[in-house]
């Protein structure tokens, strides 16, 4: 494992503790994370979220090329990895069967669930141009990072799946009003 890669999430995860604090807003904490990311994380072409929302992955915010904006759950790798609220590591997109084209130049990619309350809230992805791009260290990283974010966040302010106006964020249950 490479020294440089647990220096670059330390970095990015004190970064992003800075930027969470006081700040509950989803779109705004999901919109400076992708950024970070794509300002520490070296050798990425896309870094981004896609939320559930109305029973599928819809694209939120990135920093890349155009992508596509909605995701059924099981497919891609990104709906494999929802459904399956697991981490997928691909080190090479084109043997990944289903694997949903956004970026040509994307080679490989990881793909990590964001869990509230024990609730899926949605995914985030980054592609590489090179093969073999993500390891376990940028799991580590980059789940911790999920962790915090989903932690950081409200989550009723987006219109995620299961996060309504009831939703008390108290033991994994909504409150029946
Ligand atoms: N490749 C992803 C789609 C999203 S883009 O890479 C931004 C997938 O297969 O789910």
């Amino acid at each position: 494992m490479n020294q440089s890669f647990t220096e670059t999430y330390q970095g990015l995860l004190r970064q992003a503790e800075g930027l969470f604090d006081g700040e509950r807003d989803p779109w705004a904490n999901a919109a400076n994370a992708a950024a970070l990311i794509r300002e520490l994380v070296p050798d990425l072409n896309w870094a981004g979220f896609y939320f559930l929302r109305g029973g599928q992955l819809i694209v939120g915010p990135f920093q890349g090329r155009v992508a596509c904006v909605r995701i059924p759950l099981g497919q891609g790798v990104c709906g494999k990895a929802a459904q399956r609220r697991a981490t997928v590591i691909v080190p090479d997109v084109h043997q990944f069967p289903g694997h949903i084209v956004c970026d040509a130049a994307s080679n490989s990619e990881i793909v990590v669930p964001l869990i509230a309350q024990e609730r899926l809230v949605g995914v985030l992805d980054l592609d590489s141009p090179s093969y073999g791009r993500f390891g376990p260290q940028d799991a580590v990283g980059l789940e911790v990072l999920a962790v915090r974010l989903a932690a950081a966040c409200d989550w009723r302010l987006a219109g995620i799946d299961g996060f309504d106006a009831g939703w008390t964020g108290r033991g994994g249950r909504r409150e029946v009003t």
